[in-house]
């Protein structure tokens, strides 16, 4: 087995369909996980659903059912979702499962233990929407600053989690990983959020019921966010299966949206400190997709779920999308009208284009099988540019920029061809330099559909096929596989087959 690679999305809340928002994050974790693989990493891709708290239970009751049956239906919604995105994730966690249970209780009484939490009284401001107390000037004319809806005034009496202790250890920490939270700019709120001086938080209810109880206090359940956070570590085996906790933890990144990054980079370490549990390594925060410039939310009734767009785009259109023309980290705004543009140019056009006139011709002049591709041919820089821009794109987690990357290398093939014109030597009978030509862009192809192969799995898995070669892109192991003439194609035989991406009409 090789190197352990553990990646998480957030467990998305139940109270909520699947929406793009979501998939977006997933699909990215995706791309990453099957990049790893194709490098021989033993990967664990975990995601999963959050099912406990106020906005889970108030969901259920509105529909008259209980919360237990209410996340079932849901988070099998979510399953759905990800089957037809071809999402391989390894495992699937849901907070309301037993091994769940088992990890939450075993850290908290840790915790506890440890002396990080205690009883208190709290009296505050509650955003049921965000499951978080707000301070008066952290609202915006006196509503929740991220959903603009009242706040409740709570009092309760709850066990307090001390993140004022975890303070300087926080500070230190990020001090000596100055790559912990990503992308830069988001490490400096982070910071910045820090240095303000940190208050301690309730994390037990005794207003609700829908949660886990606290191991030596019953009449309590944890706080949602608190319960949550701990299932990447419940995945990984915490206090049910030390082996492979031993193998996969820390994380080596957890994806996420920026609104959820204190939870991630400020409460998770602290929390994680106080049970004296390794950190994770990376924590990335991504931007918001953004439809007509707003935050898509249910209130606004702007989402859109992934299945709107699979009709017409395909899983890999889906997902070449938001890899490709969104930008892994800033706010980007969605659009049909841009997805369709981009599809069309880049996949419909470039790609496929690509692959259907090799394809063809070689197919007409060469007999139908592959001749071979020459040593030293001139698309050989190119290829191995395009892997080393793309490996730099997946290291810093820039999806788009790796895959321009690749698509250069596209481009110069179609210019090659363009410029070569292998139609007209085999008009003119010569040929050898008609295989030539042809020889190297199939060598390009093969390469093409090995390093598409995380965002676009089936078109590249079908392009390998029509290629004639054996097993699948999956079954490839970088960097080796990448490199020109690594696998002997010689004679291998080819398939013209109808376009892998037919052009969509916008209108
Ligand atoms: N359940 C918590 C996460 C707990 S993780 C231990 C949660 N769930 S959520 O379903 O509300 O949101 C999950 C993720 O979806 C967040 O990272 C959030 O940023 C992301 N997105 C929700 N809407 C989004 C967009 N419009 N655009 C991009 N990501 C969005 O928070």
């Amino acid at each position: 087995m090789g190197r352990p690679f553990y990646v998480t999305t957030p467990i998305y809340y139940v109270n909520d369909a699947p929406h793009i928002g979501h998939a977006y994050t997933t699909v990215a974790a995706d791309a990453l996980a099957r990049w790893r693989r194709l490098w021989g990493d033993d990967v664990l891709f975990l995601t999963g659903t959050d099912e406990h708290g106020l906005k889970v239970q108030r969901a259920a009751e509105e529909r008259g059912v209980h919360p237990q049956e209410w996340a079932d239906q849901t988070s099998e919604r979510f399953r759905e979702a990800w089957r037809e995105l071809d999402i391989t994730n390894d495992d699937y966690i849901r907070t309301t499962e037993p091994r769940h249970r088992a990890s939450v209780q075993a850290f908290l009484q840790a915790v506890y233990d440890n002396g990080y939490i205690a009883l208190d009284t709290y009296e505050g401001l509650y955003c049921v929407a965000c499951e978080a107390y707000y301070t008066e000037d952290e609202l915006v004319d006196g509503s929740c600053p991220i959903h603009g809806r009242p706040v409740e005034h709570v009092t309760e009496e709850n066990y307090f989690f001390r993140l004022s202790r975890f303070e300087q250890p926080l500070l230190d920490h990020y001090e000596s990983h100055p790559d912990a939270v990503q992308p830069e700019g988001k490490r400096n709120e982070v910071l910045g959020f820090i240095r303000q001086g940190l208050r301690d938080f309730s994390m037990s209810r005794t207003s609700i019921s829908w949660g886990i109880p606290l191991p030596w206090d019953p009449t309590h359940v944890t706080y949602v966010w608190y319960d949550a956070l701990i299932n990447y570590i419940a995945a990984a085996g915490f206090g049910t299966d030390d082996e492979r906790f031993a193998q996969y933890w820390p994380a080596d990144y957890h994806l996420i949206g920026k609104d959820i990054l204190r939870f991630h980079a400020v409460y998770w370490p602290a929390m994680l400190m106080a049970a004296g549990v390794e950190l994770p390594r990376h924590v990335f925060a991504h931007g918001y997709l953004l439809v007509g410039g707003e935050k898509m939310s249910k209130t606004r009734l702007n989402q859109i779920a992934p299945a709107d767009l699979l009709a017409d785009f395909g899983s890999d259109g889906f997902r070449y999308h938001f890899m490709a023309d969104q930008r892994f980290g800033p706010d980007g705004d969605f659009s049909y009208e841009a997805m369709v543009a981009r599809y069309n140019a880049d996949l419909a056009n470039n790609f496929g284009n690509l692959a259907s006139r090799v394809l063809n011709m070689a197919t007409s002049y060469c007999g139908a099988v592959t001749p071979e591709a020459r040593e030293n041919g001139p698309l050989v820089d190119a290829t191995r540019l395009a892997f080393s821009g793309l490996g730099d794109g997946y290291a810093r987690l820039d999806f788009a920029g790796g895959l321009a990357e690749l698509w250069q290398l596209i481009k110069e093939a179609n210019a090659y061809i363009e410029a070569r014109e292998p139609w007209r030597l085999h008009k003119v009978g010569d040929r050898t330099a008609a295989e030539a030509v042809l020889g190297d862009c199939l060598e390009v192809l093969r390469v093409i559909a090995l390093l598409a192969s995380p965002v676009i799995p089936r078109a590249a898995g079908e392009l390998w096929r029509r290629l004639g070669l054996p097993g699948t892109p999956e079954d490839q192991r970088l960097p080796d596989a990448a490199a020109w003439g690594a696998v002997a194609t010689a004679g291998a035989p080819l398939e013209k087959g109808s376009a892998l991406f037919p052009r969509i009409d916008a209108t």
